[in-house]
């Protein structure tokens, strides 16, 4: 019997709340392990429809959700996200939800160094979820941050917010934005304490606990291997490492204790932000691919760049993540278009790559060779067996796993989480 990893292998938007979601229901623990209230996870179970940003998604089945050190922890955002789900009917609590001690903080000058920021890049912008996620990292790594503990150290918060404040005001000033004000900050922060330090505790511990008990682990990426900070698309990237490897580190267990990796990949494309997208499509077919799959973000709202399944990008996310298997989601979206396209590489200045190279110039020449594939005109949605399946759907899967060099071991066929079609059982190894 393995843990789970499930991660994204494009940018993000696969579907993966769905799919832990459906693993969680398998699991006795969820764990997040990096990113913070940026990610946005939809599930839907029976009439009720959850989005969740920060809250393992585990929480919803009654399972242990842990937030890991690899995480960065707004707790404002935090405690509205458990007033909004409680308004839901769901009870979170301290025996339901445990955050790593070490996690660091993202305090509200965060989000507005982040805003200031990307104000000033214009045309450059990377178009971040404004959260304050990048500022709260480099913190992190600079050794200023504050971590959850801290707030149970009023003297360390204190010294803490001079050398962050130091740091900030200094650039806050320089881009014409409004400054903080350290009692202000330091209030707030006394106010939150004995809301939030009921749930820390050294996660590392429990983890070690339940790995020896048996109990299943299932560990929860957000946003996806080309967001990764090393591997993706930088500079248009989020500001954590995003794949497999992370979650060892992010929750303070042993690389072997991850297990089995399994990728969420859409059938087609998509994108919120900018950076580059070599299989976008900017015209009707674009268009309704938006459409048919809604594609509007879940923290922004933003409308998602959509466009074909680019087999070369999630071959890659594949090898640098270690993906063991494909989970595609959202293959109905692509029901009755008369033709599909798979991207299988690059032509750049004359010269084809099967991988994208990681100089931005080049990211941004690069132009789509694409194999062309006949369509289907029957339905998948819905579908729970392979037999279910129009033949030339298959075809489609098949040649999937053939370019990617990675199973499809999970076919997901709409939104509801019992459509789901399962070749093989991760936790099975
Ligand atoms: P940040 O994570 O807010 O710094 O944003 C950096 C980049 O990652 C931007 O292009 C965001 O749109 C993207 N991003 C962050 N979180 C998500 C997510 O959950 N899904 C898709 N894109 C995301």
């Amino acid at each position: 019997m393995a843990n789970v990893a499930v991660i994204g292998a494009q940018w993000g938007d696969e579907g993966k709340g769905k799919v832990v979601d459906w693993l969680a229901s398998r699991a006795g623990i969820v764990v997040r392990f990096q990113g913070g209230h940026n990610a946005g996870h939809t599930l839907v179970v029976g009439n009720q429809t959850y989005k969740l940003s920060l809250l393992p998604s585990g929480l919803v089945r009654g399972k242990l959700g842990i937030i890991g050190n690899g995480v960065v922890v707004d707790p404002e955002a935090l405690l509205a996200e458990i007033a909004r789900v409680e308004a839901q009917g769901l009870k979170v609590t301290p025996e339901s939800l445990r955050i790593a001690e070490n996690a660091p903080l993202i305090l509200p000058l965060h989000a507005a160094i982040d805003r200031a920021r990307e104000a000033a890049r214009g045309d450059r912008k990377i178009g971040t979820t404004g959260r304050g996620i990048g500022p709260a990292y480099e913190d992190k790594v600079a050794r200023r941050a504050i971590r959850l503990a801290d707030l149970a150290e009023p003297e360390t918060v204190a010294a803490k917010l001079d050398e962050l404040l130091l740091h900030h005001n200094t650039l806050l000033a320089g881009l014409g934005a409004p400054v903080f004000e350290k009692q202000a900050l330091f209030d707030q922060l006394m106010a939150l304490a004995p809301r939030v330090l009921p749930f820390a505790e050294p996660v590392w511990e429990r983890l070690d606990a339940a790995r020896r008990a048996g109990t299943r682990i299932l560990f929860e990426g957000a946003q996806a291997v080309m967001l990764d900070v090393d591997h993706g698309t930088y500079p248009f990237v989020t500001s954590s490492n995003t794949v497999a490897a992370t979650a060892a580190a992010g929750a303070g267990v042993g690389p072997g204790t991850v297990g089995f990796v399994l990728g969420i990949a859409k059938a087609y494309a998509t994108r919120v932000g900018s950076g580059p997208f070599p299989t976008e499509l900017t015209d009707a077919t674009g268009a309704l691919l938006g459409e048919r799959g809604a594609e509007f973000g879940v923290v922004t709202g933003r409308p998602r760049r959509c466009g074909w399944f680019d087999a070369a990008l999630v071959r890659q996310a594949v090898k640098v993540s270690g993906i063991q298997g494909l989970a595609l989601t959202k293959l109905d979206v692509l029901d009755g278009l008369a033709e599909l396209k798979i991207g299988v590489g690059y032509r750049i200045d004359g010269e084809l790559f099967r991988r994208l190279p990681a100089a931005p110039g080049a990211q941004a020449r690069a132009v789509a060779e694409y194999e062309v594939m006949e369509g289907w005109s029957g339905s998948t949605r819905g579908a729970r067996s392979w037999a279910d399946l129009p033949a030339q759907a298959v075809k489609y899967v098949r040649r999937i796993e053939e370019l990617t060099e990675a199973p499809v071991t999970l076919l997901s066929t709409s939104p509801e989480r019992d459509d789901t079609i399962m070749v093989r059982d991760p936790f099975e190894g």
